[in-house]
């Protein structure tokens, strides 16, 4: 059964009709074309999908869209903040599959509650649910750290 969504992603709005099994994770790489949201595992469990929604960060592969009627949705398409340019000065990154959710993740992150102060263990703490299979987290970590300060 499909059903109307009706969002806007990065700015642009979009009225689609989707089958209402889609989540935003399928929304947006096979009905837009934004590939930046990365699908590792589909169950919750990677991050690498992780996009902002009303400026939370989200599993996308665990949202279906048809919850998000009438959202804003922030991909790492459509942002511009420091910390890319920190993950790129930092070497935070190898295969880069998993960085378009760390870097939606961790801006998220930084805007939540009770994050003011974070030195590394918090960091990692709050960034546990972002994988990186190919371990670069104490660059990630260094990263986020200089964004936050
Ligand atoms: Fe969504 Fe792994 S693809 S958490
Ligand atoms: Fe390869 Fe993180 S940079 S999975």
């Amino acid at each position: 059964m499909d059903a109307d969504v009706t969002l806007r992603v990065n700015g642009t709005g979009h009225q689609l009709a989707v089958d209402t099994r889609t989540t935003v994770l399928d929304l947006l790489r096979e009905h837009l074309d934004l590939t930046g949201a990365k699908k590792g595992c589909d169950h919750g469990q990677c991050g690498a999908c992780t996009v902002l929604v009303d400026g939370r960060r989200v599993n996308a592969c665990l949202l279906l869209a048809v919850a998000c009627d009438g959202a804003e949705v922030t991909t790492i398409e459509g942002l511009d903040h420091p910390l890319q340019d920190l993950f790129v000065a930092h070497d935070a990154f190898q295969c880069g599959y998993c960085t378009p959710g760390q870097i939606c993740s961790a801006v998220g992150m930084l805007d939540e509650p009770g994050t003011d102060q974070l030195d590394g263990d918090a960091i990692r703490e709050n960034m546990s649910g972002n994988l990186c299979r190919c371990g670069a987290y104490p660059n990630i970590v260094t990263a986020i750290a200089e964004a936050h300060g």
